[in-house]
């Protein structure tokens, strides 16, 4: 249920969840790193959702495989670029690619920024190659700690007008948004947009405080927001945007089923909610999954489906005359 006369965008996609499980076997094989398995067939249930996660920082650990075998910067150049070909092959027209320049370095010890560039890099030829419109979202992963995070803010500064936005993601109950205050502050003066994950694992309270403190603009997730009528009627009047990720939702236990999740009630009080993957590899999905199965399943009549997809461009980290471009 795809309106194919609209642009179809995915504004919350992490290129460090979607690595391919081929691009994993490769690059362990190119830089001699033992995986727990050597054909994709048996490599899958280590890198992927196989059963729901318990809660959002086991679901985070599935990530992992993918940034072991980053063992170069080629790597990461390698991986930005096929997640332009894999949007293009999913109908995107316009992709948020946001990254962990942090995270992706890790285990290899790649240098901070040199990870930035090369994002950068392959997202712009893969954008060019693929004709798929994109933009950068860098984040700060706040499981690793503000000093990290700190580390990750400056790489991400170095190339500050190749990327759009600034998030915030990892461990939200323990690592609240206030211990990154200064971060924000600096990345608003860097002239970003602001996106935080809040009210995934933690309650209505780090959604309002991502958007009074930190200056989020829109919220990943935010599905704890259903339970504070206050901010439901806030978030429609300011017009700030929700990045919903349905069967993301379901798999890290945030949400219990799709029949209760709460993006229908989203746009029934006029929030600007919108349809997006999260970690489409990592997960087993694509957007197209999220359209015609799981927005369904989560009670959405067609209407509200194409209402999020007009949405989703609607709060893009986009001027009017660049939306235009796209509609
Ligand atoms: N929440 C927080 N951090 C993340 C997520 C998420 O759903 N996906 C990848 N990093
Ligand atoms: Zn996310």
């Amino acid at each position: 249920m795809i309106d194919t006369n609209l642009p179809l965008t995915d504004i919350h996609r992490h290129l460090d969840g979607n690595i391919r499980a081929q691009t994993i076997l490769d690059l362990g094989r190119e830089f001699n790193i033992a995986l727990p398995a050597q054909s994709l067939e048996t490599l899958l249930p280590h890198v992927q959702v196989t059963a729901n996660e318990p809660d959002l920082v086991s679901f985070l650990a599935k990530l992992d495989w993918g940034v072991k075998v980053l063992a170069s910067l080629d790597a990461c150049r390698r991986v930005a670029y096929e997640n332009m070909e894999d949007a293009s092959r999913q109908g995107l027209h316009y992709v948020e690619l946001r990254f962990s320049p942090g995270y992706m370095a890790m285990t290899h010890n790649l240098p901070v920024a040199g990870v930035v560039e090369a994002v950068i890099a392959g997202v712009r030829e893969g954008s060019q190659a693929f004709g798929v419109e994109a933009r950068l979202i860098g984040i700060m992963s706040r499981t690793f700690g503000e000093a990290a995070c700190l580390q990750e803010l400056e790489a991400l500064l170095a190339h500050r007008d190749s990327i759009t936005a600034l998030d915030l993601a990892g461990d939200e109950l323990g690592f609240p948004g206030s211990l990154f205050l200064p971060h924000f502050n600096r990345a608003r003066d860097a002239g970003w947009h602001i996106t935080v994950h809040a009210g995934e694992a933690a309650g209505p309270e780090s959604i309002w405080q991502a958007i009074r403190e930190l200056g989020a603009e829109r919220i990943g997730h935010g599905v704890k927001a259903v339970e504070d009528p206050a901010l439901m009627a806030f978030l429609a009047e300011q017009r700030i945007g929700i990045e919903s990720c349905l069967t993301s939702n379901i798999q890290t236990s945030t949400v219990p089923s799709l029949a209760r999740h709460p993006l229908k009630t989203f746009l029934e009080h006029g929030v600007l909610a919108s349809i997006n993957t999260d970690d489409p590899a990592v997960q087993g999905v694509d957007i197209g999954h999220e359209y015609q199965t799981a927005a369904p399943a989560a009670g959405l009549s067609r209407d509200q489906i194409r209402q999020a997809q007009i949405n989703g461009l609607e709060i893009a980290f986009l001027s009017a005359a660049e939306k235009q471009v796209l509609r």
